[in-house]
């Protein structure tokens, strides 16, 4: 294995990785996973190369993901989502559209890649019960991967959460308690009763791993597209897991010497060999009734304030305050990216378009995206000919709710 140590990611501070753990315990903040890359580079040397032959879920990028070795992973086949070309879509808008469809994992959303590595990595270190709050998809997934590894999974989740969601995790065997309330109405509820129960808490980035589950749609975007990084990045934002961990990536490859950091991207001397290209500008879509992303990339602000009456019926985008606000604001800063919002009938709407055109049955997150791809090349911050990802997050099969009225 090559994970090395924890370390947070405002002030620093570096921690043991083999004890369970949360936040950073000096200030609050979130850590990060930190690895022997020079070692990976060195005794991997041009890992990517021999990754034909190896297996399709995330686990295939095992040198670059905690677990030692000789532990079995916890895992249901997650990962592996083809990146599918949207051309009818993306002729419309002048774009080369590429969608990365995570709608084909286990739980049918991308939160499988997060508890995959995040629930075997808290059952190799011990833990027993885990909670964690959830507008829905993460707790599905948490549920099936606590399953998976033989723990007790307890969930909770607003009133308003989807159906589908709520009876999967049941199914699943969870402990489902639903709040009166928002997910951070919830989180708040877990930290309040974790001690005395007992409970190891999978809330989003206050545990180090789920971001590195999430962390292998970077690895995975740039080898379905022959390590070349397209343009641009359209991702639907509530917690901002896969935002934060596909830049992670990206910083990673680059240290790999899997892509050319920016710096360099204009010296094509300097790079010969390496197969990579310049980063992305990374776009956050959220819901206009729940947009403080949005709300603070425009003012300025290096901190999202709580986005009063949060409501939307993408779920997933119902997160009014974010505990890793901090560092997708410098993401999006950084790749010279935005941040847009994007109303509840667009995103419906579109989820008809898109599956008439493209065949895809995108969950409201994802079809949010495709709203603000249409939006971004109007205002002329997303150029003709540009290659576009869109993440479709997950499956419109959970939110049949949401679809009634249109029948
Ligand atoms: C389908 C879907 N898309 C997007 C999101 C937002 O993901 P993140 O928390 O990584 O920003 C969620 C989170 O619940 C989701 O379920
Ligand atoms: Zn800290």
């Amino acid at each position: 294995m090559f994970l090395t140590h924890l370390e947070c990611t405002a002030c620093g501070q570096r921690r043991e990785w083999k004890r369970l753990q949360n936040l950073c315990t000096a200030c609050g903040k979130p850590l990060f996973a930190i690895y022997d890359l020079e070692r990976v580079r060195k005794l991997e040397c041009k890992m990517h190369s021999s990754l034909q032959g190896r297996e399709k879920s995330l686990w295939r990028w095992r040198e670059l993901l905690p677990l030692p070795k000789d532990v079995e992973p916890v895992s249901l086949g997650e990962g592996g989502t083809p990146l599918l070309s949207a051309k009818r879509l993306g002729r419309e808008v002048e774009v080369d559209l590429w969608v990365k469809d995570e709608s084909v994992n286990p739980t049918q959303s991308f939160k499988a890649r997060g508890m995959s590595v995040a629930v075997s990595m808290a059952k190799y270190l011990g833990a027993e019960k885990l909670a964690v709050p959830s507008a829905g998809n993460a707790g599905g997934a948490m549920a099936a991967y606590a399953a998976r590894a033989g723990l007790e999974a307890h969930v909770f989740m607003p009133c308003d959460t989807p159906r589908a969601n709520i009876v999967e995790c049941r199914e699943l065997g969870a402990h489902v308690t639903l709040i009166d309330g928002l997910i951070t109405d919830c989180g708040a509820e877990i930290a309040k009763r974790k001690e005395t129960e007992g409970w190891f808490d999978v809330s989003t980035l206050k545990e180090p791993y789920r971001i590195e589950g999430k962390k292998t749609l970077g690895y995975e975007i740039a080898e379905q597209l022959d390590w070349k990084l397209p343009d641009v990045v359209l991702y639907p934002t509530g917690g901002g897991t896969g935002l934060i961990g596909m830049w992670k990536a990206f910083d990673e490859m680059e240290k790999l010497g899997w892509i050319k950091p920016p710096s360099q991207s204009a010296s094509p001397a300097r790079t010969s060999g390496v197969p990579g290209s310049k980063r992305p500008r990374m776009f956050s879509v959220q819901a206009s009734g729940c947009a403080p992303i949005v709300r603070a990339f425009e003012a300025g602000e290096k901190f999202a304030a709580e986005f009063p009456n949060a409501h939307t019926s993408a779920s997933g985008l119902r997160v009014p305050k974010a505990i890793g606000d901090f560092l997708m604001l410098h993401i999006l800063r950084e790749s010279k990216g935005g941040a847009i919002a994007v109303d509840d009938d667009e995103m419906i709407r579109a989820v008809r378009e898109v599956g008439s055109k493209e065949g895809l049955f995108v969950a409201p997150e994802g079809a949010a995206c495709f709203v603000a791809l249409k939006k971004l090349r109007t205002t002329g911050q997303i150029e003709s000919g540009e290659s576009v990802v869109i993440f479709n997050t997950g499956s419109g099969i959970k939110y049949l709710d949401c679809f009634q009225e249109r029948a």
